[in-house]
């Protein structure tokens, strides 16, 4: 089932999404998580290059798991957030000993890995598989805090779940991996933390935020 707001979304993904992503071309689950994991603190465009230079350097898991630590490193070079590499590292090794070469395709297994979570499994087993999973990052906790008017710090218990519970409604049961990447993208593009561009957005008409003239407000800051 599609809801009116996942609607809204991929209607605008189709007209505006990006859709030539080299993670998306092909998309296998070693090159979602790959991207996924680069894309956690670092913009698009920055990572672009990035991730077409470690996927011609090591392909899939294989040659992630048996290379050296510095090899590594040297690839996510730039990056910053070393720990996301060594993670990466990590996990690939731990695949190679522990779940026959790939990653788990059981949601639980998968966040368990050094450097996912609950999130970004969701997204991977989404862009990789199309399969049902509600994400919830901080772009996406920005988009749905303004259009539910979800008041209260999108890091405490209370506030992300409540969250949590709106972003499974919303996610459609056909077309996730597309659901999925629109979000995102709207959050990091068109819902943004300071000044949104609410005129471009596809569910602009029925946002609490933009109701209430509440963007500047909503997400509330962590309490001090
Ligand atoms: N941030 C994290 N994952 C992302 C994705 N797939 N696209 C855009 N921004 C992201």
């Amino acid at each position: 089932m599609t809801g009116a707001f996942a609607g809204a979304l991929l209607a605008w993904f189709d007209r505006h999404g990006r859709k030539d992503l080299p993670w998306q071309h092909p998309r296998t689950p070693y090159r979602a998580w790959l991207s996924e994991i680069m894309l956690q603190q670092t913009q698009v465009r920055t990572v672009v290059p990035y991730f077409e230079r470690f996927v011609a350097a090591l392909p899939d898991l294989a040659s992630l798991a048996a290379a050296s630590e510095d090899r590594v490193l040297a690839l996510w070079s730039g990056l910053g957030y070393y720990s996301r590499a060594r993670n990466l590292h990590r996990t690939a090794q731990l695949c190679a000993d522990q779940h026959g070469g790939e990653l788990p395709r059981d949601i639980e297994a998968l966040a368990a890995l050094p450097g996912i979570g609950r999130s970004t499994a969701a997204a991977i087993l989404a862009q990789a598989h199309d399969e049902r999973h509600a994400i919830l990052d901080g772009n996406v906790k920005r988009v749905l805090a303004r259009w539910h008017g979800v008041s209260g710090w999108p890091g405490s218990t209370t506030t992300q779940r409540i969250l949590w519970t709106h972003a499974e409604q919303h996610t459609p049961s056909s077309r996730v991996a597309d659901y999925t990447q629109a979000i995102m993208d709207l959050g990091a593009t068109v819902c943004t933390r300071s000044r949104p561009r609410c005129t471009e957005c596809p569910v602009a008409e029925h946002c609490a935020a933009r109701r209430g003239n509440l963007t500047t407000v909503l997400p509330q800051p962590k309490p001090k």
